[in-house]
């Protein structure tokens, strides 16, 4: 197989364009092994700012958003080694401001930059955030991010390519109450609070198992962090933190992808690293679409019972079914007999991407101001949106495009479901999310070439 680049070379910025030629109609069957998560990688490295001394993480994951971040903290003089296989050695000891153009370079890469405010004001007391990127998912605003930096005593300056940050009296904890548990705002509170002076309150925090292990992180630090059951999390500031050494909490993401590329091509797939608890939500919704799982002490195995089914699904907030699981899910939806939908309420615009799916011969109608169901949680958002999905719909070869991270791997996903070939063009987002994707299509016997 030709190389998508060198996939283990980490360069600053991935290159972009290539495309998958996909000829699809076969099972994909084998072993592929999940490392670290991606949303829990990219804030430990951004803690280690907050460190007197060297940390070690381990199980990072090769993908291009942990290679914005290794950049975005060069840039501020903080030393990233590779010490093993898949662990980064990160010394903050020679931490500067970094110039201008360094930071702007990552304009528009990811949205983790961010997070760097709370950290960069304690150690040098002010930061710049250049506009940030990500994948298009909504208009993904940093309102709730900018009102806690503000409740902490931060001044906040806006300017045209970015945001300029300032804390002239320091900052001290604050009682916050967030508008929607927001997983980047919770981690901008933790990541602010435990140095701040005194004790900050957060209310409605989100509790996805990945903020949970950036907990376990900043305790392993010296931070004081306790929460109730009810999304409420009490911070003590200490005046110091020193390095950690941890191991990633698992990518469910990733797991829950592989899992529905079985369901879907009416495949065979062990996720080595995979843990039933972090995932009890997905995986009920798994059984009850017709998929069979087998729990095992290093991972778990995926394939297709007698029949898939259609299910009713509703994203939300941990311990709610993942808003990043409904994309490969829809593509295994469109082989089910009868009718599913998936009410998206997480984003509100997360389900552009079945448009090519429906090219590929799906029937998936979305319905933008989202529709009614029974046993729906109410209130309701304001942004949702649903899709209803008929099937079972053979799938056949198209020319896609993709979109963002998650639609783009259910194109390949759908493309190695469907019958004939495919071309799945600017895969390289992909790489934002899923480590050695192509290496691992190759081991579950997918047949494609890389193209550009
Ligand atoms: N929101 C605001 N204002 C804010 C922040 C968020 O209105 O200041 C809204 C968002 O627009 C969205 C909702 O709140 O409608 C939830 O956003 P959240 O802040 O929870 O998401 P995030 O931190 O930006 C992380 C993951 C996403 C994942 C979501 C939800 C990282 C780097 N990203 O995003 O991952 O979908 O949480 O679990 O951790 C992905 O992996 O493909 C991905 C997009």
């Amino acid at each position: 197989m030709e190389s998508l680049v060198s996939e283990s070379s980490m360069p600053a910025t991935p290159v972009q364009g290539h495309s998958l030629v996909i000829r699809g109609g076969r099972p994909l069957s084998g072993t592929v092994d999940v490392k670290g998560a991606k949303n829990l990688a990219t804030k430990a490295m951004v803690a280690a700012l907050l460190g007197d001394s060297a940390s070690v993480l381990r199980d990072v994951p090769d993908i291009s958003d942990v290679w914005v971040v290794r950049s975005l903290l060069e840039a501020h003089g903080v030393r990233v080694d590779a010490v093993e296989d898949g662990a980064l050695r990160l010394d903050p000891s020679g931490a500067v401001s970094a110039h201008m153009e360094e930071i702007d370079a990552h304009a528009g890469a990811s949205r983790i930059p961010i997070l760097f405010c709370g950290p960069l004001l304690h150690l040098l007391g002010q930061a710049f955030i250049p506009d940030l990127g990500g994948c298009r998912i909504g208009d993904r605003p940093i309102d709730f991010h900018l009102d806690a930096l503000r409740a902490f005593g931060a001044v906040v300056e806006k300017l045209p390519t970015g945001i300029r940050l300032s804390a002239p009296g320091g900052l001290r904890g604050a009682n916050i109450e967030l508008p929607y548990p927001s997983v980047g705002a919770t981690e901008q509170v933790l990541l602010t609070a435990v140095r701040a002076q005194g004790t900050t309150e957060l209310r409605n925090a989100a509790i996805e198992p990945e903020i949970m292990d950036l907990i376990g992180v900043l305790q392993k630090m010296g931070a004081i962090i306790s929460y109730e059951p009810n999304r409420v999390v009490f911070i003590e500031g200490v005046d110091r933190l020193s390095g950690y050494d941890h191991r990633c909490i698992f990518d469910r993401n990733e797991a829950a992808s592989w899992a529905c590329a079985a369901l879907a091509t009416d495949g065979d797939i062990f996720v080595g690293g995979a843990k039933q608890q972090e995932m009890l939500t997905f995986l009920n919704v798994y059984r009850k679409a017709g998929g069979v799982f087998d729990i095992a002490e290093d991972g778990i195995r995926f394939r297709r019972g007698p029949e898939l089914k259609p299910v009713v699904v509703e994203t939300d907030v941990h311990p709610g079914f993942m808003t990043d699981w409904q994309q490969p899910l829809i593509v295994a939806l469109t082989q089910a007999r009868g009718t599913s939908v998936v009410h998206e309420t997480v984003y509100e615009n997360r389900l552009g991407f079945t448009r090519a799916l429906v090219q590929m011969g799906a029937d998936i109608v979305v319905h933008p101001q989202g529709i009614d169901a029974p046993g729906r949680r109410v209130p309701r958002r304001k942004l949702e949106q649903a899709a209803v999905i008929n099937g079972p719909t053979p799938l056949h070869g198209a020319d896609v495009q993709v979109p963002d991270l998650r639609g783009g791997y259910s194109y390949v996903i759908a493309a190695l479901a469907a019958e004939g070939e495919s071309t799945v063009r600017n895969i390289d987002i992909i790489r934002r999310g899923y480590a050695r994707f192509l290496d691992k299509l190759t081991a579950l016997g997918a047949d494609f070439d890389v193209l550009g």
